[in-house]
């Protein structure tokens, strides 16, 4: 079967620039992505394409060359499900609140909802692709709502029918584009070959096949759970690492680079810092844990788990050291905090160490200066929540945030921060001054050269 209307649900971080590149690459298929927020879908048809509610480099040019010919952004969610061979699911299923599985299982409503929209809409044959990382199994449960529809059909119209695929997305935000464009593998699981054959052939489109894996549907899921939880064990213990570099006098990134040169270890995401944020790693380790304790593999739970802990241990001791250097008291004292997103390029804080750090810094009574070139002024204070109250204002410049500053603290790997003129924060801080550098990016020799107390994660 060929592919010719797709219906994504869901215009997050990934439904949006998936099917973004979906289109580009696929001029042939129709793309829609539907959404219930209708001020998200505003955005992303927003005729200023810097206003698109994602940001993403080179996301832009992408949608502005497909946006209107094969790609749409829509609230009409029924009508593109009618209409679409394939529906991809890509809503957000975030770690319960509340219930059985509260702080470790995801919540699956928003799953559950948009397979029974599936099942109600849905005409002819069509493939269901889970987009968003899931909970081992999940697949049944969409199946199992959708058979129960399988068979029906408006009277003269073919009877409805369905295949579920799973087909994990493995695009890192800030990157999202070229990993999309030159993906290191597409993975692909179910027991319906002419439906894997067929979402096969879209990604065939521009993925070398050699790259594009089958597997069956439990497989598939776990991959995607392994892969982030292997993603973040290397960070917790390269983090560790850091922290004992600190103490002997060791410095991390040499110590990174030497272990990195070993081919079996390679040299990727072994970048020590304040602890990993993003919208994946704590929630699909926290799933890894819950699912191996309802298995009754509570060792390899608790291995699991301490991944997640010493990532919040990092956190905290980050704004503890910041808080003894400081005499041991930071009430009232103005620390600059440059960073807030939970990585360089992107507008995204889901989980970002920033939040944890200011609030245990603003729970001390310091106050921030913080700034950031793509986060808002709105998320941030989202993000910190009411209860801490005004300690801190966001702020445009870097020297902005640094005037009256003891303290600036870099937190996200912006390139702009690699560039700061030190003389001139210099100037305008209070002295003593200090800069603690939890990414390891700032050019710490002018720092020092311009008066400033230097702390870098990992150097001894
Ligand atoms: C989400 C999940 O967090 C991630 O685990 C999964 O891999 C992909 O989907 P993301 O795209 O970053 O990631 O989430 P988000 O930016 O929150 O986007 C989800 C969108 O779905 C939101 O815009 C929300 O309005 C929409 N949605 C949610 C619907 O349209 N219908 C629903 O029923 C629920
Ligand atoms: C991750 C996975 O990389 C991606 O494959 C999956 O689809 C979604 O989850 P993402 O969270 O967008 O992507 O970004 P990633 O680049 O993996 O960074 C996650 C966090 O780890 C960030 O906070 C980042 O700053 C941190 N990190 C990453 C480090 O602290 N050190 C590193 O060496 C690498």
């Amino acid at each position: 079967m060929s592919i010719r209307t797709i219906c994504c649900i869901g215009a997050g971080y990934v439904g949006g620039p998936t099917m973004a590149v979906i289109a580009d690459r696929c001029p042939g298929i129709q793309v829609t992505v539907v959404d219930l927020n209708q001020a998200r879908i505003d955005a992303w048809n927003d005729p200023d394409l810097s206003k698109l509610p994602v940001y993403e480099p080179g996301l832009d040019a992408v949608v502005g060359r497909c946006r209107g010919r094969n790609l749409h952004f829509s609230t009409a969610v029924e009508p593109a499900i009618a209409a679409a061979d394939m529906v991809f699911l890509s809503v957000n299923t975030p770690t319960k609140t509340k219930g059985v599985g509260a702080g470790q299982a995801s919540d699956l409503r928003w799953i559950e909802a948009s397979a029974r929209q599936v099942a109600a809409c849905a005409q002819g044959h069509t493939i269901v692709v889970e987009k968003s990382t899931l909970p081992v199994r999940t697949a049944e449960t969409v199946q199992a709502i959708l058979s129960a529809a399988q068979g029906d059909g408006a009277s003269g119209s073919s009877p409805k029918t369905f295949a579920v695929l799973s087909n994990p997305e493995f695009l890192a935000e800030g990157t999202a584009i070229p990993d999309l464009e030159q993906p290191d593998r597409v993975l692909i699981g179910g027991d319906d070959p002419a439906a894997i054959e067929a979402l096969a052939g879209v990604y065939g489109q521009w993925v070398p096949s050699d790259r594009i894996l089958r597997t069956n549907l439990w497989s598939s899921e776990l991959s995607k759970l392994t892969a982030n939880a292997f993603l973040a064990q290397r960070i917790s213990s390269i983090n560790s690492i850091a922290a004992l570099c600190e103490a002997t006098g060791a410095d991390v990134q040499e110590v990174a680079h030497a272990i990195g040169a070993d081919s079996r270890i390679g040299g990727k995401f072994l970048k020590a810092g304040p602890g990993f944020g993003g919208s994946c790693f704590q929630k699909d380790i926290l799933n890894l844990v819950y699912l191996c304790g309802h298995y009754g593999l509570h060792e390899v739970a608790a291995y699991w788990q301490s991944v997640v802990d010493l990532n919040g241990w990092q956190q905290h001791r980050i704004a503890r050291l910041v808080v003894q250097r400081l005499f041991g008291t930071v009430t009232g004292k103005r620390i600059a905090v440059l960073g807030f997103a939970f990585k360089a390029d992107t507008n995204d804080t889901r989980e970002a160490p920033a939040i944890r750090i200011c609030q245990d810094l603003l729970e001390e009574g310091a106050q921030l200066a913080i700034h950031d070139p793509k986060v808002s002024e709105a998320q941030i204070a989202a993000d910190l929540g009411e209860n801490l109250g005004d300690g801190w204002q966001r702020v445009a410049t870097p020297v902005q945030a640094a005037e009256g500053a003891d303290a600036l603290l870099i937190l996200t790997e912006w390139h702009d921060y690699v560039e700061l003129d030190w003389r001139a924060l210099a100037a305008v801080m209070r002295k003593p001054s200090w800069l603690f550098d939890a990414r390891n990016i700032a050019n710490a020799a002018q720092a020092r050269a311009a008066g400033l107390q230097v702390w870098s994660v990992g150097c001894g």
